[in-house]
């Protein structure tokens, strides 16, 4: 028997009210009071103590020596840790990074303020960058291709490895969306030559607010990456502590500081645990709705660890009478957060990236077409790129991002949505 929806004006699965992605404790304060009662006591030195002081270099050694990584830097964004990694590389005007258009601007922002072209490659059933389309997308000018870790599953790291040994890349990972997930038993940010973690409130892992952090074993890169964090200024704590007091190098000023570091701290370890409940969530949801096979989920490797910052479910082709974004509809109508096709939502729904005006208008640099244009006969044209896969893919999809806060009873009201309104739409 059909249901009547609540976008129908039947009744809603629920309407009790779904809770925060992440909770701030007594913990979290302590840690704040401490960073401002030792500031207003230290004196005249407060940068040490609210920009580069003890909270900082903490989470930064913990959260690299767990990514096996020999250095770590805090910044006040994913998109900040991402833009210091292209000015690690310093890459020459006109050159090229290979990325997926399912992203946000932060994994290719950088790129561009640095001249560099984004080309953008088809994904796969994985909902990651597909690495077949990443070599055939290679040129003369490809310097680096970013795995963005889709949703926290894991790219295929080993062919990208292999693609960017063969052709002398930079493996740069974004692993903005897949803190502690894990490919083939290690860690995301721990396989590539860098990587960039977000640390915002919508994300798995927050310093309360906006913040980032990107890791590296590799020392040159660690050294310009710091520079350009930080306005290429030495400092006590950094590799160019024995050089004058001077700008090395165009830079800008990403610094963290230290109550969000302070959090940070706090949250480390409550947010691996938090993450298993979140993994938890998605299990259990997926398993009750495995009766429903019109309803595909985000394909995961064998032996890979998938964390579920959003838990993506794919609508098998003709088998309903509705699209994604109706489907997400009703079931928000139900009272469940969940939203239709990755990105746009609503009114807006644009998808990649490469469709929105930055690319469409290659709106960059006044009335310039820089760099999209330079030292190229004509500019890129991004209405040309192709990722057909992906686009079907995607366009299909409807989202839920697991939260960990969530109770027993918010998932089974979703178990019982997702199977109402498939129940509903099912030709
Ligand atoms: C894959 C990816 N990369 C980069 C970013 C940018 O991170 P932030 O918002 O912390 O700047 C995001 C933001 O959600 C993201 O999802």
């Amino acid at each position: 028997m059909r249901k009547k929806l609540a976008i129908h004006g039947g009744k809603p699965v629920t309407k009790i009210k779904f809770p925060a992605s992440h909770h701030f404790g007594d913990d979290d304060i302590a840690a704040i009071t401490k960073v401002l009662k030792k500031a207003n006591s230290h004196g005249s030195k407060p940068i040490e103590i609210l920009q580069r002081g003890t909270e900082r270099h903490k989470f930064e050694r913990n959260f690299s020596n767990l990514h096996d990584s020999k250095y770590g830097i805090l910044v006040n964004s994913g998109t900040s840790a991402i833009n210091s990694i292209y000015g690690a590389i310093n890459p020459d005007p006109g050159t090229e990074v290979i990325c997926t258009p399912w992203t946000s601007i932060g994994s290719v922002s950088g790129a561009i303020f640095h001249g560099m072209v984004p080309v953008f490659a088809d994904i796969d059933e994985t909902l990651c960058i597909d690495p077949i389309d990443v070599e055939s997308k290679i040129t003369n000018k490809t310097r680096a291709i970013v795995a963005v870790h889709m949703f926290g599953n894991p790219c295929d790291m080993n062919k990208l490895i292999q693609i960017a040994e063969k052709y002398n890349l930079f493996l740069i990972e974004d692993c903005t969306q897949a803190h502690f997930s894990k490919y083939q038993n290690k860690l995301v940010g721990s396989i590539g030559d860098i990587a960039a973690w977000g640390l915002s409130e919508h994300q798995h892992f927050t310093g309360a607010g906006n913040c980032g952090i990107l890791v590296t074993n590799n020392t040159k890169l660690y050294e310009r990456a710091f520079g350009y964090s930080d306005q290429a200024l030495n400092r006590a704590d950094g590799p160019f502590k024995n050089y004058p007091y001077v700008h090395n190098f165009l830079a800008q000023n990403y610094n963290a500081n230290e109550l969000a570091a302070s959090i940070l701290n706090v949250q480390f370890s409550k947010a691996i645990k938090n993450i298993e409940k979140k993994i938890n969530h998605a299990k259990n949801i997926l398993k009750q709705i495995s009766e429903i096979p019109e309803l595909i989920p985000q394909k995961v490797r064998n032996g890979d660890k998938h964390t579920y910052w959003n838990m993506s479910l794919i609508l098998k082709k003709n088998v309903f009478n509705c699209d994604a974004n109706k489907f997400a509809e009703s079931i928000v109508a139900e009272g469940i957060p969940f939203s239709g096709p990755y990105l746009g939502t609503g009114k807006y729904p644009l998808g990649p990236i490469n469709k929105h005006p930055i690319f469409t208008n290659l709106d960059a640099f006044g009335k310039s077409k820089y760099p999209f244009d330079y030292k190229r006969t004509r500019a890129v044209d991004y209405k040309l790129s192709k990722c057909s896969n992906g686009e079907d893919l995607m366009s299909r999809t409807i989202n839920f991002s697991p939260l960990s806060t969530l109770t027993e009873e918010n998932v089974e009201n979703t178990i019982e949505a997702i199977k109402k309104v498939a129940n509903f739409y099912k030709k």
